[in-house]
């Protein structure tokens, strides 16, 4: 049977993917980001899992604001990298796993929870971001990956709770698929971060920290914040983070290994959090 063996967590702030395209990551400023991620990178070539749940947001990118799913799942064989105003980056295609999404859209539909499943997909940063993060830059990603998309830029996203739900009857899902594969879930977005109106460039170090250390020990707890506390101390678009949860749910219910934690500022406008957590 498959079976879910870690999860990544990992912020998509679009200045770091330019920052890779356009050759300038070893310059001081973005150094100490990618430096973070070296271990990361290291673990993920260790660790190569049959596919990746990649739990992502778009960025009225695909889904325009004239129809915009709470939860989404791609179920196509190849998703295209989206042109988000110049140009699609210059990263692979992100092939999917047709055969393992229907079936968790399937289960966790049958499970009470309405995805919308999408048959054609054009990923934006929020999803090419963590890869690259992740992989460097490959001719191509290490694994399929099945890109899992949360409304998190159109009022109301969903609660914490209901996304750490969800991410059990992902694990649950992955748990029932008859074919042995290791699957790895990954939380993205986040961390604290505002784009807009006066209290743009927010950033809440010592909150940000706090939900970290709560993701790892007491992820049934923080799933009970409600959304109003993510945009009052983390931002408008610190609710980015609700995501995180879905990961997080679907790991197993004992204590995970912590395999890395990172965190830093600055990264653009937003505070760049990172963890690995494996299942024991
Ligand atoms: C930034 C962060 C985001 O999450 C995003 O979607 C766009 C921009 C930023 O920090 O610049
Ligand atoms: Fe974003």
């Amino acid at each position: 049977m498959a079976r879910v063996s870690a999860s990544v967590y990992s912020s998509h702030t679009p200045a770091i993917g330019a920052a890779l395209d356009l050759g300038k990551s070893t310059q001081d400023y973005w150094k100490p980001v990618f430096a973070g991620f070296d271990p990361s990178k290291a673990w993920l070539q260790q660790h190569t899992p049959d596919a990746i749940v990649l739990v992502y947001n778009d960025h009225a990118t695909s889904f325009s604001l004239e129809m915009v799913p709470t939860f989404a799942i791609g179920t196509a064989e190849r998703f295209e990298v989206a042109d988000e105003g110049w140009g699609p980056r210059p990263v692979p295609p992100v092939f999917g796993h047709p055969e393992l999404a229907a079936h968790i859209a399937q289960s966790v539909i049958q499970d009470d929870f309405d995805l919308t499943v999408v048959n054609r997909l054009d990923v934006d940063h929020g999803l090419t971001v963590p890869l690259s993060l992740m992989c460097g830059q490959p001719q191509a990603w290490p694994c399929p990956i099945i890109p899992f998309a949360v409304n998190v830029v159109l009022y109301p996203p969903p609660s914490g709770k209901r996304c750490y739900s969800l991410g059990k009857a992902i694990r649950k899902a992955i748990d029932s698929f008859d074919k042995n594969l290791n699957v790895q879930v990954w939380g993205t977005g986040g961390m604290s971060h505002q784009l807009q109106g006066p209290r743009a460039g927010l950033i809440n170090t010592e909150w940000d920290n706090a939900f970290l250390d709560r993701l790892i020990a007491d992820p049934e707890g923080l799933s009970a914040m409600p959304h109003i506390e993510y945009v009052r101390e983390a931002g408008s678009e610190g609710i980015e983070l609700v995501m995180w949860l879905i990961a997080r749910g679907a790991m197993s219910d004992k204590a995970p290994k912590v395999v890395h934690r990172f965190y830093h500022v600055p990264a653009s406008n937003t505070a760049v959090g990172h963890l690995i957590l494996e299942n024991q």
